[in-house]
């Protein structure tokens, strides 16, 4: 794994300059360990090598949208990306600018939209006509302006996992390009519409800059067709998506290789650059520790039992995702098998048919790479608390999400009752 936040000292896996097993006994487990350090690095790398374009770089907060998280990045510099508005609620908790926030997602609520114009966001992304003219009607209702970009699906294909694909003919994503440059001219004559920019995300856990390439060649020629019809037509958006190493023999794609390709495209087409890097800025900076309970032999077949499951972290059930786990007491001694959770499903498991450290109950184990759409995708499933998050920073961590309590997990589900506002509805037919 790239990235220098988590190394073995003496044996003991140390996150930046604190031992796991100190988190794990003070945090208790399931815990997702972050570093602020590894965050900043690579929002760092990222912005130097794209440099020559001066991009906004939009953080994606759906790949980690802790608090913690969105500060260290506001303090780096980033926007945001959002796509809901509970994701704009948060990020105006974390002290962002709403002029550094766009706005993607293609089901966006007249309350949401409503919302996101009160802050005055940079623009929209939009997804559909039929959203466009939501918009605009929103912005006359509340007597203010609206700045969109088309979102256009350029129908690339970016050679990820399918569920992850955005960009494809077949993805619900963004508008065809010829149905696209309609969209431009029926939306630059309703009220209140500015049309600030077009947008473009094709997928995530891209590995080869070409995809990117092939879109923006795509992207050049529809955007030289639109700044010439739209004058304040002035940004080009081009997603995020790169993609990280999940196995050992893997190579990202790194912030300079991906600069050296699309670079000279966006120099070329000449407008303002926006990144949605989500993955790549949180993804290695994060894992997951989870402690073992029970080791057992089932059909000739090895079985490690973890405090962590599919609700804590379900990258692995639901994409088949290779997440490499490392031992916390580091040991050469490996064992194969399944890790799995206490979840009552057989899909509920981290790693498959492994070679794992020989573990033993009660030993550590840590999930890698487990920073992005790790804690944001995960469930109470089987009325399980969600795990508590913790931020270090050289020597120091802090408590950045506490653990749920039982409580917890009940909030709002006795409120009718205490309120004693249950409605009796009434048949339609008295
Ligand atoms: N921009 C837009 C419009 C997006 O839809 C996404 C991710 C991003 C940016 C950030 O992509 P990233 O840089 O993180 O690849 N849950 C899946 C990933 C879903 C990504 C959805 N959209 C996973 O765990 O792999």
């Amino acid at each position: 794994m790239s990235g220098l936040a988590f190394l073995y000292r003496a044996g003991r896996l140390y996150a930046e300059g604190v031992s796991v097993e100190r988190l794990a006994e003070i945090y208790g487990t399931p815990l997702y360990v972050y570093s602020r350090r590894e965050i900043g690095a690579r929002y760092r790398a990222l912005a130097r090598a794209m440099a020559p374009v001066r991009p906004l770089i939009c953080y994606s907060v759906k790949a980690n949208s802790n608090l913690a998280v969105l500060g260290a990045l506001r303090e780096e510099g980033a926007g945001f990306d959002i796509v809901s508005g509970g994701e704009l609620y948060r990020v105006r908790r974390a002290g962002a600018d709403p002029a550094r926030v766009v706005f993607a997602g293609v089901g966006k609520t007249e309350e949401e939209i409503d919302y996101a114009l009160r802050e005055g966001i940079l623009f929209f992304t939009v997804e559909s006509e039929p959203e466009a003219r939501r918009i605009s009607a929103r912005a006359v209702a509340l007597g203010c302006r609206a700045r969109v970009a088309f979102r256009v699906n350029p129908g690339v294909n970016p050679r990820t996992h399918r569920y992850i694909t955005t960009g494809q003919r077949e993805n619900k994503f963004g508008l065809d390009p010829d149905r696209a440059l309609a969209a431009y001219e029926m939306a630059a004559q309703l009220p209140n519409i500015e049309i600030a920019g077009l947008h473009m995300h094709i997928g995530s856990q891209i590995l080869s800059p070409r995809p990117y390439v092939q879109a923006l060649a795509r992207a050049a020629v529809l955007c030289a067709q639109l700044r010439r019809r739209h004058a304040a037509f002035e940004w080009l958006d081009i997603g995020g998506g790169m993609g990280i190493d999940y196995m050992p023999d893997q190579e990202p794609l790194a912030p300079r290789v991906f600069a050296a390709a699309v670079l000279p495209w966006l120099k070329k087409i000449g407008l303002r650059v926006i990144l949605e890097p989500g993955r790549s800025l949180v993804g290695p900076a994060g894992l997951l520790v989870c402690r073992v309970q029970y080791v057992k032999d089932s059909y000739r077949k090895k079985f490690v039992i973890a405090d962590a499951g599919m609700n804590d972290l379900i990258r692995p059930a639901l994409y088949e995702a290779h997440h490499e786990v490392w031992p916390v007491r580091r040991t050469a001694r490996r064992i194969r098998g399944d890790l799995v959770g206490p979840i009552c499903e057989s899909g509920d498991f981290i790693a498959l048919d492994r070679e794992l450290p020989a573990v033993r109950e009660g030993d550590l184990l840590a999930v890698m790479n487990a920073g992005a759409y790790g804690f944001s995708m995960a469930s109470n499933y089987n009325s399980r608390r969600r795990p508590a998050e913790v931020m270090v920073d050289g020597a120091c961590h802090r408590l950045i999400r506490a653990r749920e309590s039982w409580a917890d997990l009940v909030r709002g589900e006795d409120a009718g009752a205490r309120h004693e506002n249950r409605r009796k509805e009434q048949p339609d037919h008295v």
